[in-house]
């Protein structure tokens, strides 16, 4: 700025030195030459201004494309530049630029590309500071932590902190097991400190084991459940035999009884193993249904002609009604399946001159048809409904010789591999509808 101000002032005290001679009346060759020297003078800074102007031009064009680039913006170029030192800078400056501008792509594609993969992942990471300020969390651990998105997070929970704290201690990797969120998840949680004992950093990697203790849990409970069912029969059957052998064979009537008696024991241990194969073939996939035409109301009939002896026996009444049409699309084997499962849970828990009602219907929904197997026994209490369709649930465990508890499960998973529907309408002592809808 300050350099245009020297010449400015030389030209002025020029110009007054020559006209100061020229008015003194001195020998007209010396004002003459005087004053010629000082327009060339004059004329010289002119130019010097001249380009002193452009200079400052183009330092203030490179200063500006400096700012610009400091900011990450690499696309301003200060043009050509006129004179030295600057001329000997824009090429170095131009190609500064290109690399920097190169450099900068490829770290934010990189960068895009990793927190692409972190939001990939299964498993939440996050990376906290010395003050447990969250600097970096991806989707599973926003998710895991009920983040909010808006920005700066703290992690609250107070495991997790304690995890941190104590790897930054122990300058070691630490891992734990805890609870978080609501509804609750089992999480196993591993903290790795970073940036050495100074930075107090940590990286927590969470990982959700919720649906791996269910399933863990669920393979025990049924274990246990196959075993307890499959126990008492074995006991009593072991009882009878040895009974048998020590000497009740040589009575023929009570051979008979006894023989009757293991054979019954045999069956129900038969029908267990029968339903945990059909079972578990559903819920492999194996017996994917098939996809033909079933008329529901003549599975329903036939249904009540395989039972026919047993309702006689029970004295009770089944009618099966049928509205509009009953064709689905589905497997004739796994939907009479289905029907005799709910119709036996019917006859089971309907009193003797009692009525069981199955409706077929097929007029009020034009994508399904439903099926509503209706009864007048006891009902089902309030609390036991949600457990119904669980494999082994039983609500009333004192009927121990009444079923194992599968009947319902095995219906559930053969009209939900048929896209469809079931369940259960009922209020404890005013019997009980269970529903169920087959996709056309
Ligand atoms: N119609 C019904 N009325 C009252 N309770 C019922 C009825 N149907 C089922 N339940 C209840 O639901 C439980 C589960 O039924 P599910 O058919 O799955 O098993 P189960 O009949 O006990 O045994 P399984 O069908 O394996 O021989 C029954 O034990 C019973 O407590
Ligand atoms: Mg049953």
């Amino acid at each position: 700025m300050g350099a245009p101000v020297v010449p400015a002032i030389a030209l002025t005290l020029l110009a007054a030195l020559a006209g100061a001679l020229a008015l003194a009346g001195q020998a007209s060759l010396a004002a003459g030459a005087a004053f010629a020297a000082a327009l060339g003078l004059l004329a010289a800074l002119g130019v010097r201004m001249r380009r002193a102007a452009g200079a400052e031009r183009e330092s203030r064009a490179f200063a500006q494309a400096m700012e610009r680039a400091a900011d990450g913006d690499f696309s301003l170029r200060p043009g050509p530049a006129s004179a030295p030192p600057l001329t000997a800078l824009e090429g170095p400056f131009n190609t500064m630029a290109d690399a920097l501008a190169s450099l900068i792509g490829e770290l934010s594609e990189e960068r895009a590309q990793l927190s692409s993969a972190l939001d990939g992942m299964a498993d939440g990471v996050l990376l906290v500071d010395r003050d447990y300020r969250v600097t970096l969390f991806n989707r599973a651990a926003g998710d895991l932590l009920a983040f909010d998105g808006s920005g700066a997070q703290a992690l609250r929970d107070y495991e997790l902190r304690e995890l941190a704290a104590r790897c930054r201690t122990s300058g070691e990797a630490e891992r734990t097991e805890l609870s978080l969120g609501a509804p609750r998840r089992t999480v196993s949680a591993a903290a790795t400190p970073i940036g050495g004992a100074s930075d107090g950093s940590a990286l927590l990697t969470l990982r959700d084991l919720t649906a791996q203790r269910r399933l863990e849990t669920t393979r025990r409970e049924f274990v246990a459940n196959v075993s307890h069912e499959l126990r008492s029969p074995l006991a009593s059957v072991k009882a009878m035999v040895e009974t048998l052998e020590g000497g009740a064979a040589g009575d023929p009537a009570a051979a008979a009884d006894f023989l009757a008696r293991v054979n019954r024991e045999v069956d129900r241990m038969t029908a267990l193993v029968n339903d945990l194969l059909e079972l578990s073939r559903i819920e492999s996939g194996q017996a994917a249904p098939k996809r033909e035409p079933v008329d529901a109301a003549g599975v329903a009939a036939s249904v009540q002609a395989d039972l026919e002896r047993r309702i006689a026996e029970a004295g009770v009444s089944v009618a099966v009604e049928r509205a509009g049409d009953t064709t689905v699309l589905g497997d004739a084997g796994q939907l009479h399946q289905v029907l005799l499962n709910l119709l036996d849970n019917a006859l089971r828990f309907t009193p003797r001159g009692g009525e069981i009602a199955a409706d077929v219907d097929g007029a009020s929904r034009a994508d399904a048809v439903t099926v509503r197997v209706r009864d007048d026994g006891p009902g089902v209490a309030a609390e036991h409904l949600p457990h119904l369709f669980e494999r082994f649930y039983k609500a009333d465990r004192s009927r121990r010789d009444q079923g194992t508890g599968l009947g319902l499960a095995i219906a559930k998973r053969a009209v939900e591999a048929h896209g469809g529907e079931i369940g259960v309408e009922s209020a404890e002592g005013a019997g009980a509808t269970f529903w169920f809808t087959i996709p056309r």
